[in-house]
């Protein structure tokens, strides 16, 4: 049988040189698994497997998303989980108000294909890291390390819709669409 669902997310690529600059300070963080470089990017949403009717439908909401263009700049470092940190991650200088827009213009697509968007608020980031045990003290050092690291800049045009295929790997990230 065909397998014809797909697990989706949207998100926004990152430049070569920001990617390398992230991929520097990847290190010296016990029980870290580390996103590979080419794969780093910022999640505006997550949509988990979609069956084939409704990605032609995402699709067509997709292209009618119009992004007005925006600076991101990154820096300093964070995690998520509290006193279990499980997600390492880089931040922004500023969250944009076209950001803001685009994330909320997705939002709307995604519910005019027939789909859920996640009501949670949208905490922009770059997942560095997924953390095996989640102990502060063995993150601590790296976030005092780069609390004020800069990681570089861009002009964000164009946003995707990101296919992730799981394997024993990891998940590995392809474009399906550049909008
Ligand atoms: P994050 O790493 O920025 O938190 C692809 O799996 C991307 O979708 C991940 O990078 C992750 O973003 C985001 N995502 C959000 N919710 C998810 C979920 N429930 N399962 C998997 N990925 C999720």
């Amino acid at each position: 049988m065909v397998n014809d669902t797909a697990r989706l997310f949207i998100g926004l690529e990152l430049p070569g040189d920001v990617r390398e600059a992230l991929s520097r300070i990847a290190r010296d963080v016990p029980g870290a698994r580390w996103v590979r470089p080419e794969q780093l990017h910022i999640t505006l949403a997550f949509l988990g497997n979609v069956d084939a009717a409704r990605q032609a439908r995402l699709r067509d909401a997709l292209q009618d998303v119009r992004l007005t263009p925006f600076a991101l700049q990154l820096r300093g470092a964070g995690t998520f989980g509290g006193a279990r940190p499980r997600v390492l991650w880089a931040g922004l200088v500023e969250v944009p108000a076209a950001l803001r827009r685009l994330h909320a213009d997705v939002s709307a697509a995604i519910q005019d294909a027939g789909l859920v968007a996640d009501p949670a608020p949208f905490h922009p980031h770059v997942t560095l890291a997924r953390l095996r045990e989640g102990r502060r003290g063995d993150v601590q050092p790296f976030l005092d390390r780069h609390a004020t690291t800069d990681f570089g800049g861009w002009q964000v045009t164009t946003f995707v819709l990101f296919r992730s295929v799981l394997s024993a790997q990891g998940s590995t990230y392809t474009v399906e669409l550049r909008a």
